[in-house]
């Protein structure tokens, strides 16, 4: 079998087919899916274009929707968050060799330029000949965009001039989809049709479905995977509660105790953050808009207050809002000496880092990949610099290598299931044709955390059929109501 596709260094499959091996291990949720659904491959006829972190989980989550019947086209949803031995293993498959692969197409490598990220986007969606991929598999919703924004300038003929007020990234965007159109005007419009779902992972993708959704033009019905009870409050929560303190460590490995620790957003990330810093021994600073949320962080003993007092006092900052604009140029510009700012929110534009290169005599030098010294006043003598990991991007993917394996396999056993939910229900998530956005069903929820429960040894009292009663829940669940916020 021969297939295109695109990574980094595909000798390096066996060490990535190691790194699968342990994953498996510490994914309960996935085995057990790959199990359960061997024999009736319920995915089988589902061409799934997938746009999430190429990692060593991801991989793990790319062999279960092929276990279960699918083809997929792979590309990351980061240009830095590629494992390249990940991404090789998967290509090489486990049946095959570097000289005859026989897995899945990928295409990403760590440290894609812009324009490569979203030639490897369109890659995915571009099957041969008049193949079509027919379900989406996304993560912060870029590929979702692609078809959206391709299909509505498809139908104005044109896609709108660049401006000055155009992001970098956007206009990268702008001129992919020129291309394509140049070369079949009908391309994402054709796509657009084949689509029967997508099922969204992030905060971020799932708040741009619902802006479609309200606006009428989402093409096709989605599933929000991110507000699965056991993903929102697991990956978002005790994923980042690891692996920021790893980004943090790999990037600087600066002593944390003691520090003055300035988390942006008390969401479900920014807890993990917090408390991860915090366990560290570290003074917890939390900014927030949200008086809950705030409130929340002044319970949990944290000190609440603005960004524009906290950039003058923080030794470590961590945006974590899915908002823009968070530390801006004129809050870097005053920070304190050899301060670190980092961003886990999903995209790169809570830190103005268009701002910043753009302030007099600032100089910017690579300490090593992902991790830059930005120095104000060079040569004066009150010259100060501060450090930038990953250029804004994610850190705990762009610096380290994302989340653990087993709070990723809560979220991708959510993932499958919703992939099985769309292709084999897909009715269930329109209203009279009309697509919708809409969460798994409960006890589907439940269903991915029991799958979780024995690997860590944990003994589950049966509810009695009386106390069923009593509480007004069925013996098998669901346990709790729709509104139940845990
Ligand atoms: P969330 O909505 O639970 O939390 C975000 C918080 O930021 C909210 O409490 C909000 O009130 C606050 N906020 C918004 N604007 C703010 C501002 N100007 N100043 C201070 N606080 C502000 O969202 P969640 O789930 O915590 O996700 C946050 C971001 O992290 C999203 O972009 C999401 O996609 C991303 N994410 C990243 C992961 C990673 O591995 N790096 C994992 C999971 C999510």
């Amino acid at each position: 079998m021969s297939f295109d596709y695109k990574i980094r260094d595909i000798s390096l499959a066996e060490a990535g087919r190691h790194q699968l091996r342990l994953a498996e291990h510490e994914m309960p949720g996935l085995m057990s899916l790959r199990e359960e659904y061997a024999e009736s491959q319920p995915l089988a006829g589902a061409k799934i274009a997938g746009s999430l972190h190429m990692t060593v989980q991801t991989a793990v989550l790319i062999e279960t929707l092929t276990a279960l019947g699918a083809e997929v086209r792979w590309a990351s949803c980061n240009i830095y968050s590629t494992d390249d031995a990940a991404a090789a293993a998967v290509v090489v498959g486990p049946d095959g060799t570097p000289e005859d692969p026989k897995g899945v197409p990928v295409f990403a490598w760590k440290g894609e330029s812009l324009e490569e990220y979203w030639a490897c986007t369109n890659e995915i969606l571009t099957w041969s000949g008049d193949d079509a991929p027919n379900m989406i598999l996304d993560d912060g919703g870029d590929a979702t965009m692609l078809v959206h924004k391709g299909t509505e300038w498809e139908k104005a003929g044109q896609v709108p001039p660049t401006t000055e007020a155009d992001s970098e990234e956007f206009s990268v965007f702008k001129a992919l989809v020129r291309s394509t159109m140049a070369d079949d005007p009908q391309k994402w419009t054709k796509v657009g049709e084949r689509i029967k779902g997508v099922t969204e992972e992030t905060t971020t993708g799932v708040h741009r479905l619902y802006e479609l959704a309200r606006a009428g033009e989402l093409l096709f019905p989605a599933i929000n995977v991110n507000d699965s009870v056991t993903k929102s409050k697991f990956d978002n929560k005790y994923g980042t509660r690891h692996s920021v303190i790893d980004g943090l460590n790999r990037a600087t490995d600066v002593l944390i105790g003691g520090k003055v620790a300035v988390v942006a957003g008390y969401g479900d990330v920014g807890k993990g953050v917090a408390a991860a810093l915090a366990g560290q021994g570290a003074r917890v600073v939390i900014t927030e808009i949200d008086p809950i949320c705030a409130l929340q962080a002044a319970m949990e003993g944290f000190q609440v207050t603005t960004m524009d007092k906290a950039c003058e006092y923080g030794d470590i900052f961590v945006t974590t809002t899915g908002n823009f604009d968070i530390i801006t140029a004129d809050h870097m510009a005053r920070m304190k000496n050899k301060a670190i700012v980092s961003n886990i929110g999903h995209f790169d534009n809570e830190i103005d880092m268009a701002g910043l290169a753009k302030i007099p005599g600032i100089e910017k030098v690579e300490i090593k990949p992902q991790v830059h010294e930005w120095t104000f006043d060079k040569g004066a003598d009150d010259e100060r610099s501060i450090i930038v990991l990953s250029e804004g991007r994610l850190m705990n993917l762009g610096n380290a290598t994302g989340h653990p394996s087993f709070v990723m396999s809560n979220s991708f056993a959510n993932q499958t299931i919703a992939q099985i939910e769309l292709w084999t229900n897909g009715n269930a998530y329109t209203d009279n044709g009309k697509p919708l956005v809409k969460t798994l069903p409960k006890h589907l929820d439940e269903k991915v955390a029991r799958a979780h429960l024995n690997a860590l040894g944990v003994e589950l009292t049966e509810l009695r059929k009386d106390q069923a009663e009593y509480i007004g829940v069925d013996v098998a669940g669901p346990y709790k109501p729709e509104h139940y916020r845990y």
